[in-house]
C-alpha cells in the first residue's frame, strides 16, 4: 500500500512499507515575496514529514527548492536522491544546508535502494527549468507512481516502458511571467493569454494520454499571488485568458475529452493506493474543499490577510542603494559577455534594464555593458532597482529563479520571443554559461574544430562543454580543461580523469610520407 500526503504545488510525502519520500516540499514564499503555494498549506505539520526517509528535490526553482523549511524541518540525515544533472547545482545546494547523503542515479534507469524502486527522469537543456528539470518514478512492488510535476519529458516511449502507472502528478496551469508582464495592447494580450492556456491544457492532457494512468492528479502549480501588486494575476473567476487556471479546470477538461481520471487534491489530502484501488481523503469535508474553488476571491483575500506581516517583512529587507547598480553589472557581465559567442549571436541586439533611477544597457552586439544614452534597445525591461540589487547583492546565479519568476517586472520587446535572452540570465556564472554555450554548438549542424598544438581538436570539453580555446593548457602532449582541471592525451584523445570520455583530435596536417 503507498500512501501519499499531497503537501500544495508539487509537494508530495509518500509513505511505503521500504520506506518514505519527501518530494518537493515547499512552504515558504517564492520570488521576492511573489508566489505562494494554492491553496495555502499552512495546515500541514511540517514537523511530521520531517525525518523521511529520501528527499527528492526535482530542481532548483524555489517553488521545489525551499532552503528554509529544508534547513528547519527536514533531518539532515535523510538521504537525498539526485538526479543526474551534469552541473552539480542542486547537490551543492543541498550539501550548504547540511544534506551529505546522496544516491546519485543514471537518467531514466530504474534502481532499488533497500526494496523500494524508482528512476528519475533529468532533463539536461538550458531550457529546462534553471538548466536541469526532473520528473520521479516510485514504485513499492504493489503501486506505481508517476510524479512528472512540472518537467516536460521527450522520451515518452521509454516512460511507457516503465509503466502501468497507478497515479500520474503533472502541472497544468502556467507558471511563467508570460504574457502579463509585456507591455502589449490590452486585446493582444488577451489573445495571447487564451492561446497559452489552451496550449497549456492541451500539452498536459498529452502527456496524461500517454502516461496513461489510472488516476491523474493535477499538481505542481498554479501558485497564487497575495501581494497587492500582483493580485490581480490570480485566475478569479475562470478567465479564459489568465495562465493560471487551477485543478478544477483542469478536471473538467479532462471530462471534456472522455477522461474521467482526474481527481482533485487539496494541501493535506491523503491518497491510499492499493492493487484493489485508490481513495482520497481530504483533511476538510469535500464540499469545504470545492467551497475554495468556488469562492477563490474571498480564499486568496483571507490567505493575503495571513500572510501580509511575512510580505511586509520581506520587502522591509531588501536593499536600498547599497551598492552601485551600473557598475557591479558591467563587472559581472562583460567577462561572461566575452565568453557568450553564441549567446551573443542568438541575441544579437542590445538589452535595456530600466532600473528607474539607473538606465543600463547590455549590449549584445559589442559585448558590453553601458549606460543608457538614448540607444535603441530591442529588449527593454523595467524593474526596481532594489530588485537588481538584490540580485548582485546575493550573488545569484539565475536571475529567473527569482526576479524573472516573480513578475515584479514588466517587459517590451520588438520581434518574436527570444530565448537566448532569458537563458543569458540563468547563466550568470563561466561554468553555467560555458554549458549553455556547449549546448547550443551542439546542436548546430557543424561541430567545430581548432587547431592546438599540432592537432585539430574538438572545441567542446567533453566534460562539462567549457570552451577549450579558451580553457585549454596544453603541455607535454597532455590538454587540461581548466574548467574542472579534465586532462587530455592529445595524441589519442584518451581522458586521463575519467575513463568514460574521449576527445576527438586528428594530426593537424597529414605527414608527408617519403616515397618507397
Ligand atoms: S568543462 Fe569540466 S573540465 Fe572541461
Amino acid at each position: 500500500m503507498m500512501r501519499i500526503t499531497f503537501l500544495g504545488q508539487a509537494g508530495l510525502f509518500v509513505e511505503t512499507s521500504h520506506g518514505s519520500i519527501l518530494c518537493d516540499p515547499w512552504f515558504n514564499p517564492a520570488f521576492f515575496a511573489s508566489w505562494f503555494p494554492f491553496p495555502s498549506n499552512e495546515g500541514i505539520d511540517r514537523d511530521l514529514i520531517g525525518r523521511p526517509d529520501y528527499l527528492y528535490v526535482s530542481h532548483l526553482h524555489h517553488d521545489h527548492f525551499d532552503p528554509k523549511f529544508l534547513t528547519e524541518h527536514v533531518s539532515k540525515d535523510t538521504r537525498v536522491l539526485l538526479p543526474d544533472y551534469p552541473l552539480d547545482h542542486l547537490e551543492k545546494a543541498l550539501r550548504e544546508i547540511g544534506f551529505s547523503e546522496f544516491v546519485h542515479t543514471k537518467n531514466g534507469q530504474p534502481q532499488d535502494v533497500d526494496g523500494l524502486r524508482f528512476a528519475i527522469m533529468a532533463l539536461v537543456a538550458p531550457t529546462d527549468g534553471p538548466i536541469g528539470d526532473s520528473a520521479l518514478l516510485i514504485d513499492d512492488g504493489e503501486t506505481r507512481i508517476f510524479n512528472q510535476n512540472d518537467s516536460h519529458p521527450v522520451d515518452l516511449e521509454a516512460l511507457r516502458e516503465l509503466g502501468p502507472f497507478d497515479a500520474h502528478f503533472l502541472q497544468f496551469s502556467g507558471a511563467i511571467w508570460y504574457p502579463m508582464v509585456y507591455n502589449f495592447p490590452h486585446r493582444m494580450k488577451e489573445a495571447l493569454g487564451r492561446k497559452k492556456r489552451i496550449n497549456q491544457q492541451a500539452r498536459t492532457f498529452r502527456y496524461v494520454q500517454q502516461i496513461d494512468a489510472a488516476h491523474v492528479f493535477p499538481s505542481a502549480g498554479p501558485p497564487c499571488y497575495l501581494d497587492d501588486d500582483l493580485f490581480e494575476l490570480n485566475d478569479f473567476n475562470r478567465d479564459p485568458s489568465n495562465i493560471f487556471c487551477d485543478q478544477t479546470v483542469f478536471i473538467e477538461y479532462l471530462q471534456e475529452h472522455g477522461n474521467d481520471r482526474g481527481r482533485l487534491v487539496i494541501p493535506g489530502s491523503v491518497i491510499t493506493l492499493e492493487r484493489a484501488g485508490m481513495t482520497v481523503r481530504h483533511p476538510v469535508s469535500d464540499q469545504e474543499a470545492r467551497a475554495i474553488f468556488l469562492d477563490k476571491g474571498g480564499y486568496l483575500r483571507a490567505y493575503q490577510e495571513r500572510q501580509k506581516p511575512v510580505i511586509d517583512a520581506i520587502k522591509a529587507a531588501w536593499p536600498n542603494g547599497q551598492i552601485d547598480v551600473l557598475s557591479s553589472i558591467k563587472e559581472r557581465f562583460e567577462p561572461l559577455l566575452a565568453l557568450a559567442d553564441l549567446t551573443c549571436r542568438g541575441v544579437n541586439a542590445r538589452v535595456l534594464l530600466d532600473c528607474r533611477t539607473e538606465q543600463i544597457v547590455i549590449d549584445f552586439m559589442d559585448r558590453t555593458v553601458y549606460r543608457w544614452n538614448g540607444e535603441y534597445c530591442r529588449y527593454r525591461f523595467r524593474i526596481a532597482p532594489e530588485l537588481v540589487e538584490s540580485c548582485l547583492m546575493q550573488g545569484l546565479e539565475d536571475w529567473v529563479n527569482e526576479l524573472f519568476l516573480s513578475c515584479r517586472f514588466q517587459a517590451e520587446r520588438d520581434g518574436p520571443y527570444n530565448e537566448y535572452v532569458y537563458n543569458f540570465f540563468k547563466c550568470l556564472t563561466p561554468e553555467r554559461l560555458e554549458y549553455a554555450e556547449g549546448y547550443y554548438e551542439e546542436q548546430s549542424p557543424v561541430a567545430e574544430l581548432w587547431e592546438c598544438d599540432g592537432y585539430l581538436v574538438q572545441r567542446r570539453c567533453p566534460h562539462l562543454k567549457a570552451d577549450l580555446t579558451r580553457f585549454a593548457q596544453v603541455e607535454d602532449g597532455v590538454l587540461t580543461c581548466t574548467m574542472h582541471g579534465w586532462q587530455f592525451e592529445l595524441a589519442t584523445g584518451r581522458c586521463l580523469t575519467s575513463d568514460d570520455r574521449t576527445l576527438y583530435t586528428e594530426p593537424a596536417r597529414a605527414t608527408e610520407e617519403k616515397p618507397a
